[in-house]
């Protein structure tokens, strides 16, 4: 299957059809928002699921009956996947909270009135790449990535689903003074402590809590205590869609797996094309 079987291109960049219908992406154009609302922004494979599990424990205060009880596309919502539309989110009570991989110029109107906040979360390209090399690879709707350096030139020039690394990040990153965002690396989630991350997610989202509450957060939220929890780990997803034997969705959760993954000649070709694209970004990226 090819991208011309399984995607559909949706403002410029690839979306899977079988996710993203006509009617799911009409519905998230029509969305209407909330000032209180939290919107998780990501390029895929850069610590969704993670904050899907985070947030929504620091909101309830560290009661984990969301966390445990509820699937994490259901828990924080895709706004642009079809599911979205049957959740009725007009009547769940505020704070709501979203995930979108959506570009900031891909935002629907609500979003640019409303101006929720954000949650902004970004990884090493290079990880994202990798994992994002086996994903693909057990995902039946996605296109699979053929060998290495088809994906990585697929990838570094925008053809992969949600586009290209680089503008999603340009695009989120020149959005700072228009909204009220917050920008964390997957990268200082697992180098620093994970209470450090939580407590300033905390701060952001104006929810005070105890250092003991945070601290259970941190852990309920560590990779080994995720990868066991069935509603964060896709486990209840069927194998026709991710097979999960060969390769986990909640695959390795380090940094610097690319090491394991790019050769030296792949590593300085993606360096090259990072110090191009992102010539004009000011900002300190804390993965290297
Ligand atoms: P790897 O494939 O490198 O292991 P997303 O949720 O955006 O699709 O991102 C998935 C990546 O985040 C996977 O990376 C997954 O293992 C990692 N991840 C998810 N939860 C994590 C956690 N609690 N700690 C560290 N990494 C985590």
């Amino acid at each position: 299957m090819t991208e011309a079987d399984l995607y559909t291109l949706y403002k410029g960049v690839y979306v899977p059809n079988g996710v993203h219908t006509p009617e799911s992406l009409k519905y998230y154009e029509e969305f209407t928002f909330r000032p209180d609302d939290v919107v998780i922004v990501t390029y895929p494979k850069s610590g969704t699921t993670w904050m899907q599990e985070i947030l929504p424990l620091i909101l309830s205060g560290g009661d984990p009956a969301s966390v445990e009880t509820l699937p994490n596309w259901d828990r924080v919502p895709w706004l642009e996947e079809t599911r979205a539309s049957s959740l009725k989110l007009e009547e769940r009570p505020s704070p709501r909270l979203f995930t979108t991989h959506f570009h900031y110029n891909m935002m629907p109107p609500s979003f640019f009135q409303v101006k929720p906040k954000v949650v902004y979360v970004m990884r090493n390209p290079k990880d994202v790449f990798t994992s994002s090399f086996h994903y693909y690879n057990i995902t039946s709707f996605l296109v699979k990535p053929g060998s290495q350096s088809e994906f990585l030139q697929k990838f570094l020039t925008g053809k992969v689903i949600f586009g290209s690394w680089f503008d999603h990040v340009k695009g989120w990153l020149n959005a700072k003074e228009e909204l009220q965002i917050m920008y964390i690396s997957y990268e200082e989630m697992i180098k620093q402590d994970l209470n450090d991350s939580v407590s300033r997610i905390a701060q952001f989202l104006g929810k005070s809590l105890e250092p003991d509450v945070l601290k259970k957060i941190a852990d309920k939220c560590l990779f080994k205590n995720m990868k066991n929890n069935p509603m964060s780990n896709y486990s209840v997803v069927p194998q026709e869609f991710m097979d999960q034997t060969k390769s986990q969705f909640l695959r390795k959760g380090v940094a610097g797996d690319w090491r394991n993954l790019l050769t030296p000649e792949e590593a300085q070709h993606f360096d090259a094309v990072f110090k191009e694209k992102m010539k004009d970004v000011n900002y300190k990226f804390n993965w290297d």
